[in-house]
């Protein structure tokens, strides 16, 4: 099938997953990666066939949205031979979208350029305002406080109290968004990191300072 033809039917497959969802996983989310990815991959000189159809594709397998993590990649594989995408793509997406997440170890590596380009763009989505807002989207969905302080940094915390969902909203910018900015591949991406990472400082140097009444 022609390339831009696999793209728009890409974008209305993942758009009929993410329409509606509430978890971080939302369309616009797609939508915000996907122009990311166009930038960075220009930038890196990547594939952009491959770069656009992974990002358009990264979060149809996400746990969240699947019965597991191997359902959402059957799902995703499915789908790619129903288009009938050239083997070496459908393998080189497949491979993308398995090692993308945080949640997959946060240092795992990537092992094609393009896949660098989609996890900055998608790391980059969890920097800065928007992702402050998803943040806070995030915890109410699953029911966690906006702050504890009694709580100790996720480091610190026992598996138990981990597994118990004891954490808030300010506990993940230490347990992850604050670490993105680190972990980014391309130089491209770094640069865009700098400002929203700094943003963020910003903002939890004010909530801290509401919290304990000082402004
Ligand atoms: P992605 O791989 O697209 O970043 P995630 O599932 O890791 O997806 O997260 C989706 C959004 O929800 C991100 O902005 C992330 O920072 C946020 N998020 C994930 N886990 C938590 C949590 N425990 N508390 C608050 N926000 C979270
Ligand atoms: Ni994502």
């Amino acid at each position: 099938m022609e390339r831009n033809v696999v793209l728009r039917h890409a974008g209305e497959f993942a758009r009929s997953v993410h329409g509606g969802e509430a978890s971080g996983h939302d369309w616009p989310h797609i939508e915000r990666v996907v122009r990311m990815t166009r930038k960075l991959c220009a930038s890196e000189r990547a594939d952009p066939f491959v770069c656009e159809l992974a990002a358009l594709l990264h979060d149809v397998a996400d746990e969240k949205l699947n019965p597991s993590k191997e359902a959402g990649m059957a799902k995703v594989g499915q789908w790619l031979r129903t288009e009938s995408v050239e083997p070496s793509v459908q393998s080189h997406v497949l491979d993308i979208i398995s090692t993308m997440s945080f949640g997959s170890g946060p240092a795992s590596p990537m092992r094609t350029l393009e896949g660098m380009v989609v996890r900055d763009a998608d790391r980059l989505d969890a920097i800065g305002a928007i992702a402050i807002a998803r943040t806070f989207v995030y915890a109410g969905w699953k029911g966690h406080p906006i702050y504890d302080p009694a709580l100790p940094p996720r480091t610190e915390m026992t598996k138990e109290q981990y597994r118990l969902g004891r954490t808030t909203a300010i506990n993940h910018f230490h347990e992850k968004l604050l670490k993105l900015k680190g972990l980014l591949h391309t130089e491209a991406a770094r640069a865009i990191a700098e400002e929203r990472h700094r943003f963020m400082e910003i903002y939890l140097e004010q909530f801290h300072k509401e919290w304990n009444g000082e402004v």
